[in-house]
């Protein structure tokens, strides 16, 4: 059968790749440590569990508006107003199927073809295919390990040309586990202004910051970023909901709209009873979402320290969400028990084949010299995972 050349152009995730290569394995009776997990390792509290519930025997289970119930969107224009300082009515906010889908849609409802997609790596997977969808091209800004990862206002100076339509901030990062600090945020602000470059401010792992840094939206940092922004978020990292399938953005009324017209023709509404559930989660009077943060923390600092312990990996400490991403391209060219080693693809195949770690290599992030392992999991993973790691390197 016919196969369209934009489905075939498009790779499996990586991410995903490599959590069903480890699940393959497993159910094939090997005793894996998987560092690939994306999502948070607790499950989603009761109290949200239990609105759900409440919402389906109240008969919360037909259509709703395509852009998500008033209340929910209230909801979270309250969030944004009240935790980011940004001011959207109701109707400046869509609900979307995931973040993942917030950052289709967005893309889908911003760009043309011919638009370039300014994309600092490492970059989470997505962004890329997401921008070659909507027919536009990204264009790879290389950053540097010396600035910690980060796209400086230089970069971004030289990067945008007459075709630029987009730049792409996710802060805190994945796969980098790094966190733009404000001041460097309005610094990229600054050389934006005069342009028409719009900002699509991905933010889905704002509560996950660690060692006193300070989260900042993009949007709050000016009138003029204000009104380029595009401020995507959601349930998943923050409040366990992974499954749920609930994202969200916020921005500009014509964008919102739509975003708002291509959803009423693509998915309809996401979840009914999970949008009811999405807007107990708010209340959060049980402090999950930092209990979950400073276990997190923890697991993090132990993560670097111990990676940074091995011969030839070098890594920062993660300022956000779960991901070390250290630097283990000093062991490329090696010959590791019969496997060469000539990059991060080469080297994450045979960690899993020849030591049962999963990780995720670097090159899907634009980054071959690094791997992304994820600290959501248990200390006795991470410590049983690490061990293994330093064995088989050493
Ligand atoms: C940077 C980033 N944005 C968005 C998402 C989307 O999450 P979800 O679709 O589960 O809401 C992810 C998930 O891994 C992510 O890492």
């Amino acid at each position: 059968m016919k196969i369209s050349k934009r489905a075939q152009a498009i790779p499996p995730s990586a991410t995903l790749a490599v959590s069903a290569r480890a699940k393959e394995l497993k159910a094939q009776g090997q005793d894996i440590v998987t560092f690939g997990a994306g999502e948070p390792d607790f499950d989603t509290p009761d109290y949200i569990k239990d609105a759900a519930i409440k919402a389906l025997k109240a008969g919360r289970t037909k259509y709703t508006a395509a852009v998500g119930i008033i209340e929910l969107r209230t909801a979270i224009a309250e969030k944004l107003q009240k935790e980011n300082g940004l001011k959207y009515t109701p109707d400046q906010v869509i609900v979307n199927i995931g973040g993942k889908h917030s950052v289709y849609e967005s893309m889908q409802a911003a760009l043309d073809p011919d638009d370039e997609v300014i994309l600092p790596t490492p970059y989470w997977v997505t962004y890329t295919e997401a921008i070659k969808l909507a027919g536009a091209t990204p264009r790879i800004i290389q950053t540097d390990k010396a600035n910690s990862y980060k796209i400086t206002p230089q970069q971004l100076k030289e990067a945008i040309t007459e075709k630029t339509a987009m730049l792409v901030i996710n802060s805190p990062n994945n796969p980098g586990g790094f966190t733009y600090t404000p001041e460097e945020l309005a610094s990229l602000a600054k050389v934006l202004e005069g342009t028409d470059v719009m900002v699509l401010s991905d933010e889905i792992y704002e509560k996950l910051v660690y060692g006193g840094t300070k989260f900042v939206s993009f949007a709050s940092l000016s009138e003029d970023a204000y009104n380029r922004t595009l401020t995507l978020n959601g349930f998943s990292k923050t409040f366990a909901m992974t499954g749920w399938r609930l994202g969200y953005a916020a921005g500009p009324l014509e964008v919102i709209k739509a975003m708002g017209r291509l959803q009423s023709h693509t998915t309809s509404n996401p979840v009914t009873f999970a949008q009811y559930a999405a807007i107990a989660a708010f209340a959060d009077t049980g402090g999950t979402a930092e209990k979950m943060r400073i276990e997190f923390e923890r697991r993090g600092k132990y993560m670097a320290q111990r990676l940074n312990g091995i011969k030839g990996v070098d890594c920062c400490e993660s300022t956000g969400a779960f991901y070390c991403f250290p630097d283990v391209s000093s062991h490329y060219g090696r010959n590791i028990n019969g496997a060469k080693i000539n990059g991060s693809l080469d080297f994450a195949k045979a960690l899993l084949e020849q030591a049962n770690v999963a990780l995720v290599p670097g090159l899907p992030f634009g980054c071959d010299n690094n791997v992304r392992l994820s600290f959501a999991c248990s200390l006795e993973q991470i410590t049983q995972g690490l061990d293994r790691l330093e064995k088989w390197l050493g």
